[in-house]
C-alpha cells in the first residue's frame, strides 16, 4: 500500500464527520481524504467544495484511492458501493451493521476472491474493540457465550426514563440530538440494530453466518410502568441484551430481548450510551469490555483504527468460519422469562413450559417461568400487538 493512504469517503453524517475530526486531530497517523461522496446537494458541509462529489464513480473509478470508507445509511446502496469497491481491488472500512448482517456471506467471499481487506470494527458496539478481540485473541478458543448491551440509543432511553424519570419522547429526542440513534430509530427501539450487531459477532465468535430473519428481536417499545415497578421492587435495572450462546448440545442460539439485570451483573452500571460486552471462554472464563457504543467521535475513532490497521496490511482471517467447524444454529432453547399480560387467553396463546411465579392484579398480571424460544418467535407479533398490553423480558 502507498505511504500516505488515500481515502474515498461515502457519507458525511454523524460518523463521517466524527471520522473527519478524529483524522484531522490525530497526531500519530496520517491519511488523506481525497473525495467525499454525499447525496444531498443542498446541505451545508464543513468541507472544501473540491472534496465533495455526488457521483460514486468519482471514488470507485479513481485508481489513486486505496481505501473506501462507507458510512452511508442505506444498506442496499452501501452493498452496491462496497461490492464494487472490493471488486476493483480497494480495501473497505464500513460501520454499516445492517449491510453486514444482511450480506455477510457475499462480502466474505468478495474480500477473499479479490484479496482485499474488509474491516468493520465500528459496526458493532462503537468504540469497543470487540471484533478484533474475537478475531485476534479468541481466534482459537472455544467460546461459550457473548452477550451484553450492543445499542447505545436504547440504553440511553432506559437510563433517562427509568433512573432519571424523563419521558420516553424526550429521552429519544435527546438520543437523536446527540447522534446516537439511527435515522429511523425504529431500528434501535425494536431491537433490529443490536440484532445486526449480534449476527456480526456470531461470525467472529463462533464462525456462524446467521440470517437476520431467523433471529428473534424484541426491543424496548413494549415496556410499561408495571415492568419498571417490578424491576424496582426486585432491585433490578432493565437493559436490552443480545445473547449469543453455545448450548449443551453444542448448537448456538442468538436472540435479542429486554432483560432484568441484577446489581451483581457487569451490565448493571453500564448506563447512558455506553455498551458492554461479556465474553465467556471455555478456558479463559469471563471478560468484560465497556465503552461508548454510539456517537460521532467514538465511532469515528473505531473507523480510524480500522484505517490504521489497513495501513499495516491487516485483514480479518475469519478463522472459525473458514475452518468450517462452526456449530449449528438453533432456536430450540428454553429461556427464563417474565411475561406481563392482561387476559387469560394470552397464557393459552403464549404457552410457558414451566411457571414458577404468578401475579394477578387489577390492571395487569405477570408470570415468571421458562418458555421455548421457538414459541416466543411464533408469538412475536402477538406480543407486540396492541403495544404495551404485553411484554416479555429475560430474567
Ligand atoms: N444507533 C446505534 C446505537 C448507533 O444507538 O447503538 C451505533 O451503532
Amino acid at each position: 500500500m502507498s505511504n500516505k493512504l488515500k481515502i474515498g469517503l461515502f457519507g458525511f453524517g454523524c460518523v463521517g464527520q466524527g471520522l473527519y475530526h478524529v483524522l484531522n486531530n490525530s497526531t500519530g497517523f496520517k491519511a488523506d481524504i481525497k473525495k467525499v461522496v454525499v447525496k444531498n446537494k443542498f446541505k451545508d458541509r464543513a468541507l472544501g467544495p473540491e472534496l465533495i462529489s455526488y457521483d460514486k464513480w468519482d471514488i470507485l473509478n479513481d485508481p489513486e484511492i486505496d481505501i473506501v470508507v462507507e458510512l452511508i445509511d442505506n444498506a442496499e446502496d452501501a452493498f452496491y458501493i462496497v461490492s464494487e469497491a472490493l471488486k476493483r481491488g480497494k480495501h473497505v472500512v464500513t460501520a454499516n451493521k445492517k449491510l453486514l448482517a444482511l450480506h455477510l456471506e457475499e462480502l466474505y467471499l468478495l474480500q477473499k476472491e479479490n484479496n482485499v481487506s474488509l474491516l468493520y470494527e465500528a459496526a458493532a458496539c462503537g468504540s469497543i474493540p470487540i471484533i478484533r478481540t474475537l478475531e485476534e485473541y479468541f481466534d482459537n478458543e472455544e467460546l461459550e457465550k457473548v452477550s451484553g448491551i450492543f445499542n447505545g440509543t436504547t440504553n440511553y432511553i432506559l437510563t433517562k426514563t427509568i433512573n432519571e424519570k424523563l419521558s420516553y419522547a424526550d429521552a429519544l429526542k435527546q438520543a437523536q440530538d446527540k447522534g446516537f440513534a439511527e435515522t429511523d430509530p425504529t431500528n434501535d427501539v425494536e431491537g433490529f440494530d443490536p440484532k445486526f450487531k449480534a449476527i456480526i459477532l456470531a461470525l467472529h465468535a463462533f464462525g456462524l453466518i446467521i440470517k437476520p430473519d431467523d433471529v428473534l428481536n424484541i426491543g424496548i417499545n413494549t415496556l410499561h410502568d408495571n415492568d419498571i415497578k417490578y424491576a424496582s421492587e426486585k432491585g433490578y435495572k432493565i437493559k436490552l441484551t443480545p445473547v449469543i450462546q453455545r448450548l449443551e448440545n453444542d448448537k448456538v442460539s442468538v436472540f435479542v430481548l429486554p432483560r432484568f439485570i441484577k446489581e451483581s451483573n457487569h451490565l448493571y452500571n453500564v448506563d447512558n450510551e455506553f455498551n458492554g460486552v461479556i465474553v465467556e471462554g471455555k478456558f479463559s472464563g469471563e471478560q468484560f469490555l465497556q465503552g461508548r457504543g454510539a456517537g460521532s467521535l467514538p465511532t469515528g475513532a473505531a473507523v480510524l483504527s480500522d484505517i490504521s490497521a489497513l495501513s499495516h496490511g491487516y485483514k480479518y482471517e475469519f478463522k472459525k468460519y473458514a475452518q468450517k467447524k462452526a456449530p449449528g444454529f438453533t432456536n430450540d432453547v428454553l429461556v427464563q422469562a417474565y411475561l406481563r399480560f392482561n387476559a387469560q387467553k394470552d397464557l393459552e396463546q403464549i404457552k410457558f413450559d414451566e411457571i414458577t411465579e404468578r401475579y394477578t392484579g387489577s390492571g395487569y398480571h405477570y408470570i415468571v417461568g421458562k418458555i421455548n424460544l421457538k414459541r416466543l418467535i411464533e408469538n412475536r407479533e402477538y406480543i407486540l400487538k396492541n403495544k404495551c398490553k404485553r411484554s416479555i423480558l429475560l430474567l
